[in-house]
């Protein structure tokens, strides 16, 4: 039971700063010494080195051109060279630490980390299914993004749906794209883009949305997604978790930058990731989109930091007796 914990402080995903300060405020709560005494042995992986890229940040957004950003229809796939370089270091941390038999524990930063999360563990657990946490579908192409932020597309580039868009960013083309949809499955879902539906729709991608957690009840649900990635063998398989916090109501975690209400409630958020670590089969977790700086309140960068450590904790086998 050897585990690295991958920072990933990384914001040009989207356009809210404090997202890559996320990492610091997670260790900053104890959680390395936490899951420690969950009996892993943990050592700290930093893929990239935040100040670089918001430094960049900041120089984009000064400059009137707009960087190398791509222009589609008059929509940007906003800062596409620097999410292709930071999710390109995410890919050599995570590969690093998979290749060694170690799980890896990513914090972010925003979610389009999970290209390089996600690429990573695909290489070393080709079968592995992804269970996507979330109020987004984040499966926008460069062509369907509403808001040209990258965070809103990761699993189009993990999928390999923008190889024939005209204009693919150039500093994304090293992602291998090779992730099934039916190796992937959603759980929170409430806020899904129209082009996002029919790609969904489309490509027969499971997909539980918050109307199904009420109809079927969570446990139902994740048994559901479990099966849905793994359906020859009745759910048995490894899985890995992509977990954007905002899946959880925005009452429990509000300091992130996309918030939907209407969520998971904590006790959900959490129970999910209790099953999973409970199934045996978890090999990797990500745990994204916790923004310190969009609190109103102290009370909000406690409340949201801690549940998004308890998800960590959560997934890597406490329980609550
Ligand atoms: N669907 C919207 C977009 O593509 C919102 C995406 C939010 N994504 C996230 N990781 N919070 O812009
Ligand atoms: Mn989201
Ligand atoms: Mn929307
Ligand atoms: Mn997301």
């Amino acid at each position: 039971r050897e585990l690295s914990i991958v920072l990933a402080p990384f914001s040009g995903g989207q356009g809210k700063l404090g997202v890559e300060k996320g990492p610091k405020y997670m260790l900053k709560h104890g959680l390395q010494t936490s899951i420690e005494d969950l009996g892993w042995s943990t050592e700290l992986e930093p893929s990239m080195d935040e100040a670089q890229f918001v430094g960049k940040l900041k120089m984009e957004k000064d400059s009137t051109t707009g960087g190398s950003s791509v222009m589609i229809d008059g929509v940007k796939a906003k800062r596409a060279d620097l999410v292709g370089e930071a999710t390109k270091l995410v890919y050599n941390s995570v590969s690093k630490v998979v290749q060694a038999n170690r799980f890896p524990l990513t914090l972010g930063g925003d979610h389009s980390i999970a290209i390089g999360t996600v690429s990573a563990v695909l290489d070393k657990y080709p079968d592995a299914g992804l269970l996507w946490i979330d109020a987004h579908a984040d499966i926008n192409t460069i062509e369907s993004t509403p808001s040209g932020n990258l965070h809103g597309c990761p699993v189009s580039f993990l999928m390999g749906l923008n190889k024939d868009v005209p204009h693919c960013p150039e500093s994304l083309k090293w992602v291998p794209g090779n992730l099934s949809p039916k190796k992937i499955a959603y759980i929170g879902l409430r806020d899904v883009d129209a082009g996002e539906k029919k790609i969904l729709k489309d490509l027969g991608i499971a997909a539980f949305s918050m109307y199904h957690v009420d109809k079927y009840g969570i446990n139902a649900v994740i048994e559901m997604a479990m099966k849905a990635v793994h359906p020859e063998t009745n759910g048995e398989g490894p899985i890995m978790c992509s977990y954007d916090v905002d899946g959880v109501d925005p009452l429990y975690i509000p300091a992130t930058g996309t918030p939907v209400r209407g969520g998971l409630t904590l006790r959900e958020g959490l129970f999910l990731v209790e099953r999973l670590a409970e199934s045996g089969n978890l090999i990797a977790l990500d745990v994204v989109e916790c923004n310190p700086d969009l609190a109103i309140h102290d009370i909000h960068v406690s409340n949201t930091i801690s549940a998004g450590c308890a998800i960590a904790r959560c997934a890597l086998g406490e329980t609550l007796l």
